[in-house]
């Protein structure tokens, strides 16, 4: 037996990986699973972005290997989306990193900066690609709770100590995850949130990796921490066209910071990949020109899902807020049940409706479920109907 190396200890395969083959046997079987887990849009991107694809494809010189910082076009198109949308000027040759899909960026980041035995802040509940890639990297994760009765903040008196005890213990706390809106509890940040976390990298000198997928999404005020004065000094921001512009599967990112940050970032990176195809760099620059229209649209079309997941949450006796931002709804699961895997596993093997168990996002999400926006109001109303006869039997 070749043993897998260390690092892997600890390590599963990602709990969707898993789970989405778990389905596919159940679907063999003829259940037909309707699937609220994922949040991978099922809309198409807006047209004139597919079109681009198609006509830059078709040229005979846009095949080649492509430059590793990513297409001068691509990189002026974030910049200009940034200076729009966020109020944000960045400047596209030297803060801007392409990135395919801002995930590869969270393992980039731990590469970059964590040696052996380095700490990471990370959220609990949170993604969880930004435990993984801690610990890929050889750091350890110090997590921080996230409380609903605190709004799903950072409790800063806290982390203060936390800091200072890995100090004076020769484990520096090098990075701090952070994400909002908030995935998967779906809050929005402050402006003074923005401000502490500013002020607490600076004070401790740890690097705020904010991760900001879901600005788009149901949420009136697209925010960037890099707009908080002095950002550039301690911050480096996640972005992505997966959910704000419907292309998943195309796996598009940035990663914006200071010059610095980008070149230390980049010696990492380059030693990866080998650029991303040149048709897709300029469609994504295409859609990252999208106006008000188009968030619009998209949202109506959130909206309208989202009052059908809060009746099937009702249906379940789930509390929840309904100020949450993003592509979930995030729910407490009723008395009764053990935990959020219980509630799934219920509705999964007992009305054939798969609901994410909001303890795959860590322990303090275990009274939780999470339900994805990703599918058709035609698909929600099935599931109702499917949990309504669930009830009744
Ligand atoms: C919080 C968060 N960050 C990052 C990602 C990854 O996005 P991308 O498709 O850009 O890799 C996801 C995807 O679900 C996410 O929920």
């Amino acid at each position: 037996m070749i043993a897998t190396a260390k690092r892997l200890e600890g390590i599963g395969e990602y709990y969707f990986s898993q789970k989405l083959r778990e389905i596919d046997e159940l679907n063999k079987q003829g259940k037909n699973i309707i699937n609220l887990g994922i949040g991978s849009p099922d809309l198409p991107p807006h047209p004139s972005v597919i079109q681009t694809l198609q006509e830059e494809s078709a040229k005979p010189n846009t095949h080649g290997y492509q430059n590793y910082k990513g297409s001068p076009v691509l990189r002026k198109a974030v910049a200009a989306w940034y200076q729009q949308w966020y109020n944000v000027t960045l400047n596209p040759d030297s803060e801007i990193l392409p990135l395919i899909g801002s995930k590869e960026g969270i393992m980039h980041i731990c590469m970059t900066y964590l040696n052996e035995g380095d700490k990471a802040l990370v959220p609990n509940p949170g993604y969880p690609t930004y435990r993984s890639a801690v610990k890929l990297a050889g750091g350890v994760c110090e997590d921080y709770t996230l409380t609903e009765e605190n709004n799903y903040f950072p409790d800063f008196a806290v982390l203060d100590k936390v800091v200072e005890t890995n100090k004076q213990a020769g484990t520096p706390v090098k990075l701090f995850w952070v994400n909002y809106p908030q995935m998967p509890t779906g809050t929005a940040a402050t402006q003074a949130l923005f401000e502490q976390l500013v002020a607490f990298g600076k004070k401790h000198q740890i690097i705020i990796c904010h991760d900001n997928p879901y600005s788009f999404i149901l949420n009136d005020q697209p925010a960037s921490l890099l707009h908080i004065e002095g950002a550039k000094d301690v911050v480096i921001e996640l972005n992505s066209l997966s959910k704000s512009h419907n292309m998943a599967g195309w796996r598009v990112g940035t990663l914006c910071a200071a010059k610095e940050r980008i070149d230390e970032v980049l010696r990492f990176k380059s030693n990866m990949d080998s650029g991303m195809f040149l048709p897709l760099q300029l469609a994504a620059a295409k859609a990252l020109e999208l106006g008000q229209d188009w968030f619009n649209e998209v949202n109506a079309v959130y909206r309208a899902r989202r009052e059908k997941v809060f009746m099937l949450l009702d249906l379940l006796q789930c509390t929840y807020s309904k100020q949450q931002v993003g592509l979930f709804v995030w729910a407490k699961i009723p008395a009764g049940y053990a935990n959020g895997f219980a509630v799934s596993d219920e509705v999964l093997y007992g009305a054939n409706v798969f609901i994410t168990p909001g303890g795959i996002f860590g322990s303090a999400g275990d009274n939780y479920i999470r339900i994805s926006l990703c599918g058709s109001i035609e698909r929600f109303e099935e599931a109702i109907t499917r949990i309504q006869k669930q009830k009744q039997s």
